[in-house]
C-alpha cells in the first residue's frame, strides 16, 4: 500500500541526513591523563580522529564538515601545549593536503590571523587556494577562531561600508551580517556534536548555531570513530527541528 503524500505524518518520513557537521573536538587531554600519558600524545591521536572522520564524513555523503582546532582563548594554555598544538597543525597540512585534494575536499580555514606566524598563514593560504575548486567534502578548521571576535570583526567591516558609503544601514538584514562572517559561503550547521560530556558552546558559531541540534556525547575526541559520528547523526534524525513554526521542517 502507497501512503498519499498528504497521509504521511513526519515520523513516518525520513529525515534527510545533516547536510553541515560541527564539532568541538574536546577531551584530548583527559584522554592522554587517564593513561599516564602526556597531553601531547592525546593531542597527536586527535589527529587521527580528524583523517578518520573527514573519511568517514566522505563516505556518508556530508558535504560540510567544521572543526574546532584551536580557540582564540586557547592562547591561554601553556606556551609548550600551544607549540605542541601548532606544529600538528603544520604536519596535518604538510602530510594529509595532497590525499585531501585527491579526494575532493575543499579546505577553508575560519578564525583571525593575527597572532599567527607566517609559515603557517602560509600553508594555510596554500592549502585552501589548491582544493578551491574541489566540492566532495567542504572541511572548515576553524584555527585561532572565537565567535565573538568573528562577530566584533564582522560588525567593524560592516561599520566601515557605512562609513565609505558602500552600504545603508537600514540594509544591516541578519543575511547581509552573515555575508560578512568568515563562514559568509557556508550553510549554518545542522548539527553540533561536541565531544568528551562538556555541555557548552566554549565561543564557537555563536551565530550560525542558532537553530542546529546540539548532541553531546562522552567519548573522548582520540576515541570519536564512524559508529560515534554515526550514532550522533541517528540521535539529530530523531529529532524534530520546527524553526518556530509548527510543523517539522529539513532546513531552515
Ligand atoms: C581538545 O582537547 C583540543 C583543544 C582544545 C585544542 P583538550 O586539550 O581541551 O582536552 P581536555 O579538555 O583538557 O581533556
Ligand atoms: C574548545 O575546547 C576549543 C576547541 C575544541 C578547540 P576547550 O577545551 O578549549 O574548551 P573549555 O575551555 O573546556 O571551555
Ligand atoms: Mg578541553
Amino acid at each position: 500500500m502507497t501512503l498519499a503524500v498528504e497521509e504521511l505524518d513526519w515520523s513516518q518520513t525520513e529525515v534527510p541526513a545533516p547536510r553541515h557537521i560541527a564539532i568541538i573536538m574536546d577531551g584530548n587531554g583527559r584522554w592522554a591523563a587517564e593513561r599516564g600519558l602526556p597531553r601531547a600524545e592525546g593531542h597527536r591521536q586527535g589527529v587521527d580522529s580528524v583523517r578518520r572522520t573527514v573519511k568517514a564524513a566522505l563516505e556518508l555523503g556530508i558535504t560540510h564538515l567544521t572543526l574546532f582546532s584551536f580557540s582564540s582563548e586557547n592562547w591561554s594554555r601553556p606556551r609548550q601545549e600551544i607549540h605542541d598544538l601548532f606544529g600538528l597543525m603544520r604536519r596535518f597540512v604538510r602530510r594529509d593536503l595532497a590525499d585531501l585534494h585527491k579526494n575532493g575536499v575543499r579546505i577553508r580555514v575560519i578564525g583571525t590571523r593575527s597572532g599567527l606566524d607566517d609559515d603557517i598563514l602560509r600553508l594555510i593560504d596554500d592549502a585552501v587556494l589548491l582544493t578551491k575548486d574541489n566540492s566532495a567534502l567542504n572541511l572548515t578548521i576553524a584555527f585561532n577562531y572565537g565567535a565573538r571576535d568573528e562577530i566584533a570583526r564582522a560588525a567593524a567591516r560592516v561599520a566601515e561600508a557605512v562609513a565609505e558609503g558602500t552600504l545603508d544601514a537600514s540594509d544591516i538584514t541578519p543575511e547581509r551580517f552573515g555575508s560578512y562572517l568568515d563562514t559568509a559561503d557556508l550553510p549554518d550547521p545542522d548539527l553540533l556534536i561536541r565531544t568528551s560530556g562538556e555541555r557548552r558552546l566554549s565561543n564557537f558559531l555563536l551565530w550560525q548555531l542558532a537553530y542546529s541540534e546540539f548532541v553531546f556525547v562522552d567519548t573522548y575526541w582520540p576515541d570519536f570513530s564512524r559508529e560515534t559520528l554515526e550514532a550522533a547523526i541517528a540521535e539529530y534524525q530523531q529529532r524534530t527541528r520546527r524553526f518556530g513554526g509548527l510543523k517539522a521542517r529539513s532546513t531552515a
